[in-house]
């Protein structure tokens, strides 16, 4: 029996004016809209209660598996409005294969695909107006808005052995995003951590787990110590292959023309890494994915045959990575500004999330 998703509108949604006045200044993460998707399932009758629902807390049984072994997983997709008003969502397939495939890796029920989808686009009509007009003028990147989707899963059986939740709970929330470089798109420096790790072979680093993140929030700190704005994880064997950001896939611009990537296997696959591996010719690049080990990255930064890096993520597209630390060095990427490579690919992807160049690829998702 397929799951749907029929709407119970909230009775006392935010008025309008107060709706407004976040909108002009969401930030991220911090405002949520009047709704919220929501399914169940039990091993008895599989995925059962969806809907559309007031947003609202709900109580959970001190017991319940995932306050204890982290039994979870989550999403992270937008919702884009373009011109005309109309609202799409950018390769939602992708997510949905993803949540499923993380959700093998953490032993809780696959969602089906089309009530993953179902979910996203139901949510997004009923809180249509929560979607923010973008703007194409002003300053690069300054005009990103959209309404970021959290899907996420918990074990909610209240039990405390440690195997796989008879039950879970489904929830998908919208949060209105406002640009992520407010004032153009700036670069970061990254700390090549070698006192923390984010994944090995046979872990969990190519699920999208809670605690992945609540392991990396150390890493973090340490970054900050250091004066730099996120972490570069490297492979946790030998610490001598580069794997991702905390919250990012890593790319790199080679000065013959390849566009460098780790390959698949601890880190996470992301949509935006493979949406820039896709459109990697279109800009005159050649898409490469290899293991890179860190010290052929600091000796071509050096030497000028890398000559951009950027990290590519869902939250901020393309962010330009304009150096790097880590314990006794410091290296600057081409002249320390955002490449202009790096720029052009932004640009691409928005281009199309936003409908402002053709859909070649069939990967933008009309919601209304
Ligand atoms: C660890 C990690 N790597 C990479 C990404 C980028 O993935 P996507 O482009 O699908 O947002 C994310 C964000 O979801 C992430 O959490």
């Amino acid at each position: 029996m397929s799951l749907d998703f029929p709407l119970d509108r909230a009775a006392h949604p935010l008025p309008g004016a107060e709706r407004r006045a976040i909108l002009a200044d969401p930030g991220f993460g911090r405002w949520f809209t009047d709704h919220m998707a929501v399914a169940a399932w039990d091993t008895e009758r599989g995925w059962h209660d969806g809907g559309i629902r007031p947003l609202a807390p709900f109580t959970l049984h001190p017991g319940a598996a995932v306050l204890h072994y982290g039994q979870e997983i989550f999403e992270g997709l937008k919702a884009y409005r373009h011109a005309d008003g109309s609202l799409w969502l950018f390769r939602p397939r992708d997510n949905a294969r993803r949540f499923a495939a993380s959700a093998r890796r953490l032993a809780l029920p696959e969602l089906p695909e089309d009530a993953f989808l179902r979910a996203a686009e139901e949510l997004v009509r009923a809180d249509a107006d929560w979607v923010p007009e973008a703007d194409a003028d002003g300053p690069e990147g300054s005009g990103e808005q959209s309404l970021y989707l959290r899907p996420f899963l918990i074990a909610t059986e209240p039990f405390l052995g440690v195997r796989p939740s008879a039950q879970a709970l489904f929830r998908v929330l919208a949060s209105p995003a406002g640009p992520y470089f407010p004032s153009g798109v700036t670069g970061v420096t990254l700390w090549v951590t070698e006192t923390y790790a984010r994944a090995a072979a046979g872990g969990t680093g190519a699920a999208k787990c809670g605690g992945n993140y609540a392991g990396s929030l150390a890493a973090q700190n340490e970054a900050r110590e250091h004066g730099c704005e996120q972490v570069l994880y490297l492979d946790s064997a030998g610490h001598g292959t580069i794997e991702e950001s905390g919250t990012m896939n890593l790319c790199l611009v080679t000065r013959d023309g390849e566009l460098l990537t780790p390959a698949l296997g601890t880190i996470l696959e992301g949509v935006t890494r493979d949406t820039v591996l896709a459109l990697a010719p279109e800009l005159g690049l050649r898409p490469v994915e290899r293991a890179i080990p860190l010290a052929e990255l600091r000796s071509r930064v050096a030497e000028g045959t890398v000559t951009e890096v950027f990290a590519a993520g869902t939250a901020a597209v393309l962010t330009p990575v304009t150096g790097f630390k880590g314990e006794g060095y410091a290296v600057t990427v081409g002249d320390g500004t955002p490449g202009a490579t790096t720029l052009a690919l932004r640009r691409a992807v928005l281009d199309l999330q936003y409908g402002r160049t053709e859909d070649r690829h069939g990967w933008l998702h009309r919601v209304r």
